[in-house]
C-alpha cells in the first residue's frame, strides 16, 4: 500500500507558497507591462520618434488633396508663429526643394508633414526636427528658429535612386536674437 499521508506542515507550506507564487507573477507581469507602457510613451511623446500625427487617412493620397497642402503651404499664424505643411515626394520637398522656405528669426514653425508616395525622413540640420513621412498619416513637430542662416532639410530615410538629393532650404532672416 503507497503511502498517501500528509503532512499538515507541508500542506500549508504550500498552501503559502502557492500565494506567493500567485502575487509574485503578478507583481513581475505588472512591473513589466508599467516599463513597457512608459518606453512607449516616452519613445511616441517625447522623442516623436514615431511621427507625431494629427491624423490617419484610409487612403494614402488623402493628404495630398487638403487644403493646406495645395499653394505655398506656409501659413501665418500669429506674430511669429507659422503652420508649414509638408509633402515629401520622391524626390523633392514641397516646399523647400527649388523655392526655400524664408521665415524671420524668432519664428515658431509647426511643420505638418506627410508624403505623396514611400516613406521618406524628414530631418532639418542643426536642429530637433526629425519625422518620418508616411502617405495617408498627417505628423507633426515643432521648432524654435532663434538662429539666423540656412538650415537644410534632408530625407534620412531611403526612397529610392534620388534619395540623397532629397534636399529643402530653410533660411531664417534677420538679426540674432539675444
Ligand atoms: Cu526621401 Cu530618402
Amino acid at each position: 500500500m503507497a503511502t498517501t499521508t500528509h503532512d499538515e506542515f507541508e500542506d500549508k507550506f504550500h498552501h503559502v507558497a502557492l500565494r506567493h507564487e500567485r502575487s509574485w507573477v503578478f507583481i513581475a507581469v505588472a512591473m513589466i507591462s508599467v516599463l513597457f507602457i512608459a518606453a512607449v510613451y516616452l519613445v511616441v511623446h517625447d522623442y516623436g520618434l514615431v511621427a507625431k500625427t494629427t491624423h490617419f487617412y484610409a487612403n494614402p493620397d488623402t493628404p495630398a488633396t487638403l487644403a493646406d497642402f495645395q499653394g505655398t503651404g506656409i501659413k501665418q499664424t500669429g506674430p511669429s508663429s507659422y503652420s508649414v505643411y509638408e509633402m515629401g515626394r520622391a524626390w523633392s520637398w514641397t516646399p523647400g526643394t527649388g523655392t526655400p522656405i524664408t521665415l524671420p528669426v524668432g519664428s515658431h514653425v509647426t511643420f505638418y508633414v506627410t508624403s505623396g508616395d514611400v516613406l521618406h525622413g524628414f530631418e532639418v540640420q542643426g536642429t530637433s526636427i526629425n519625422l518620418t513621412a508616411i502617405p495617408g498619416v498627417v505628423g507633426h513637430v515643432s521648432y524654435t528658429f532663434d538662429k539666423p542662416g540656412t538650415y537644410y532639410i534632408i530625407c534620412n530615410e531611403y526612397c529610392g535612386a534620388g534619395h540623397q538629393a532629397m534636399i529643402g532650404k530653410i533660411v531664417i532672416t534677420g538679426a540674432k536674437q539675444s
